[in-house]
């Protein structure tokens, strides 16, 4: 029987599918009716105008390239990075920023780490505080300001697909981003990320 199928194609190929399909299925499935995986944790609240507007830079620099954001439920991550991440904190998260690649450290919870005046010294020349870093510097981040008009449009597509905005959240939304800079919302996302189940001071 096994002679057959792995010389046989046509054969293999359907077969492999369906196994695969059924592992898949397997792990999924009971995953999308268990309430943990999908409700909030307590406290967790959208992020402000100015947090989202930093997350939107941290995705257009490709910080994500370098920065994974989950800690894995393993010793040396866990006691290297704090607690290891739920799905109950990141549910707002569209699109998640997991990632798998780690140039530099998980930011899944680098809230509280550092001071404000540290990340933007490490944004502006990140060799400045750290000699031996390899990460860019970031510099036009603090001669950009946030777009006001498109912030209110973001947390309405984000209230659509169920992130708890409320109209007046989002009526406010562009005056909050008025006269931030980039750098500045960049940190303001940085530090809240993972700071609700544990904060890094
Ligand atoms: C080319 C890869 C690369 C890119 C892209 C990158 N980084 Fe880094 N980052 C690193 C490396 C390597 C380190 C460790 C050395 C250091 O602290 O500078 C680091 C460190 C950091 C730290 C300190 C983390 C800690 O726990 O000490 C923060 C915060 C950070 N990066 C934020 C960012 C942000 C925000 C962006 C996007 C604007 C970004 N990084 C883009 C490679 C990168």
């Amino acid at each position: 029987m096994n002679d057959l199928i792995e010389k046989n194609l046509f054969l293999l190929i359907p077969l492999i599918i369906v196994a695969v399909s059924f592992g898949g299925a397997v792990e999924i499935i009971p995953l999308m009716s268990q309430r943990v995986v999908q409700e909030p944790i307590e406290g967790l609240e959208p992020l402000s105008p100015v947090e989202l507007e930093g997350r939107d830079v941290y995705i257009r620099e490709g910080c994500n390239n370098c920065h994974s954001q989950k800690v894995r439920p393993l010793r040396a991550e866990v006691e290297r990075y704090g607690h290891y991440s739920v799905s109950g904190e990141l549910v707002y998260n569209h699109p998640h920023l997991w990632g798998s690649k780690r140039t530099g450290p998980d930011l899944a919870r680098v809230g509280g780490l550092y001071s404000d005046e540290w990340h933007f010294e490490h944004l502006r020349d990140p060799r400045a505080v750290v000699p031996t870093s390899n990460m860019p510097a970031y510099p036009w981040l603090f001669e950009r300001e946030i777009r006001t008009d498109i912030t209110p449009r973001k947390l309405r597509a984000l209230q659509r697909i169920g992130v708890p905005y409320s109209d007046e959240d989002i009526a406010g939304a562009a005056e909050a981003v008025e006269g931030v800079t980039e750098a500045e919302a960049l940190v303001a996302y940085l530090q809240q990320l993972g700071t609700l189940i544990q904060e890094r001071r």
